[in-house]
Parts: structure tokens; sequence; C-alpha cells
């Protein structure tokens, strides 16, 4: 078992930033530390008590060549955008939203008596897809199935397949996994890995050990950190004498060059400067 067993390859500490118009939040890819893990070019973990830390939020803002996905696990995000979409992210659902060619949009998170804890992540786009029509995958927390084990591992499949029950976001080029794993105390998990991909864990209840149980190597991680595995036979998480709760994110990378300014991801600074000048003649949003 030992020899299939995955290696954790980083353990990164995410970085205080602040973005928007003044959000403060917790970023561990996109980073001087790591700038991507391909397909993946940004993550965001946002989670705090106090409003004035979040409540000035995303202002109408461009993307392209990209998707972001927008998780809440508490809290709520309103948006609009330049398709014609508006609503509300509440707590447990997933925006996934690919932003194709050219999409303006605002997310602006509401004031929560709670602790407000979102995650956003960037997945890359290829460069057929790159300027492809933008789309839009709302998906209410009633419609991600919950796995619950008998030993008591919940995993909500956001994307993906777990058990035989797959995830409700579906036709992502990057084929990707994502999934909101709880394990209870001293209980464990394992998963296979498909051979190439990228694979991440991000902690963000609790602590665990990721790596196979003997090994020497094997450390506790506790949260907030974001676990890089390496993509060979399976990992396995356990969790301590506490619980812990992770994001675990795979996908297929692209192994194409990237260039990137901003909301912006392209190959060629070329594509870079053709954003910037669509941006200022009016002709940015195409659909
Ligand atoms: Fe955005």
């Amino acid at each position: 078992m030992n020899s299939q067993s995955n290696n954790v390859l980083q353990i990164i500490k995410p970085e205080p930033v602040i973005e928007g118009a003044g959000v403060r939040l917790k970023r561990s890819i996109a980073t001087a530390t790591l700038d991507h893990l391909d397909p993946f070019l940004l993550f965001d973990h946002f989670g705090s008590d106090n409003p004035d830390d979040y409540i000035k939020g995303f202002p109408m803002h461009p993307h392209r060549g990209i998707e972001t996905v927008t998780y809440m696990i508490s809290g709520v995000v309103s948006h609009k955008d330049s398709m014609g979409n508006s609503g509300r992210i509440h707590d447990g659902d997933v925006q996934w939203m690919t932003s194709g060619g050219g999409i303006m949009h605002e997310e602006m998170p509401l004031p929560c008596q709670q602790e407000m804890v979102g995650f956003q992540l960037w997945v890359n786009l290829p460069a057929g897809l790159k300027m492809t029509t933008p789309r839009y995958q709302n998906i209410a927390s009633d419609q991600i199935p919950e796995i619950i084990r008998d030993d008591g591992v919940k995993i909500r499949v956001i994307a993906g397949e777990m058990d035989g029950v797959c995830g409700p976001v579906s036709d992502i080029f990057a084929d990707p996994t994502y999934m909101d794993v709880s394990i209870p105390a001293n209980g464990s998990f394992s998963y296979s890995v498909e051979q190439g991909d990228t694979v991440i864990a991000y902690v963000f209840e609790g602590e665990g050990v990721f790596d196979s149980g003997d090994l020497p190597k094997a450390e506790t991680v506790s949260q907030p950190r974001l676990v890089v595995l390496s993509d060979t036979g399976f990992f396995e998480a356990r969790a301590t004498k506490r619980y812990v709760r992770f994001l675990l994110i795979s996908g297929k990378p692209l192994n194409e060059p990237i260039a990137r300014y901003g909301p912006f991801v392209m190959n060629t600074q070329d594509e870079i400067q053709q954003a910037l000048e669509d941006l200022k003649n009016g002709t940015f949003v195409k659909n």
C-alpha cells in the first residue's frame, strides 16, 4: 500500500491579500510562492466575522480566458453580470462561471452575523476555448449530492464522481473534481487519483494527516493550508482526534503558455493587449 500511496508535494500557508475594492482574503495560488498549478490559476479563501473585511466586495470587473468557481460555506454573495444573470450565492451554493471571451460581473458579499466563509478558484481554459461564449452554472445547495458513509465521512460532490455519485457541474474542459470532504475525529478517507491530474486539498476546518498512514513524512496539517498532492495512485487523509474538513480539487493540466494580467488569462501578451484594448473600446463583451 505504501508504494502506491500519494505523497504530499507541498504544504502552502495562504498569504493575506487585499483584493477587489478592499476585501481581506487568504490566497494560496497566484502568489509569489505559487503562480499557478496548471490548470488552476488562483485560489482564494475569504473568511471573516467582521463585515468590514469583505463588505466593499468586488464591484463590476471583467474576466477573459478563464472560469471562476465560487463556493460559499456560510454567508451570501450578491452578483450580477453582463449576460443578464443576477442573484445570490447562499450557504452551500456554487457558481461555476465560464468567462470565455468576455464577461463583466460584480460579486458583493452581504453583511452577515456569523462568520462569512467562501472560496474562489480560477480554472484555466485551453486556447481553443478562451474566446468561447460565456456560460454560467448556478448550483443551489440542495442540488449538490451529499454522501454520508457508514464511518461518518461526509462528502459533498460538486464536480466529479465519488461512490458512484456524480456532481452537478458538467462539461468543464479540465474534467475537474471538486468535493467538500469532512472526516470525523480519528476517521479516514482515501481517494484514487487519475494519473497526470493536478490534485490539491485545501484544509479549512480542523486538522488532518495527508499521506499514507505510516510514512515517516506524514505530518499533521492544521487549517488553513493548501496541500499539493502528487498524482500517483491514491491518497489517504486521516483526521486527528479533532475532525478535519477540506476541499478536494483535481483537474487536467493544459500544458499551454500562460500570459496573465489581473482578471485576464490568455496564451500570449498580444492577447492580453487585445483584452485591454477591447475594454477601452467598449468591445470587450461579445455576447
Ligand atoms: Fe470576478
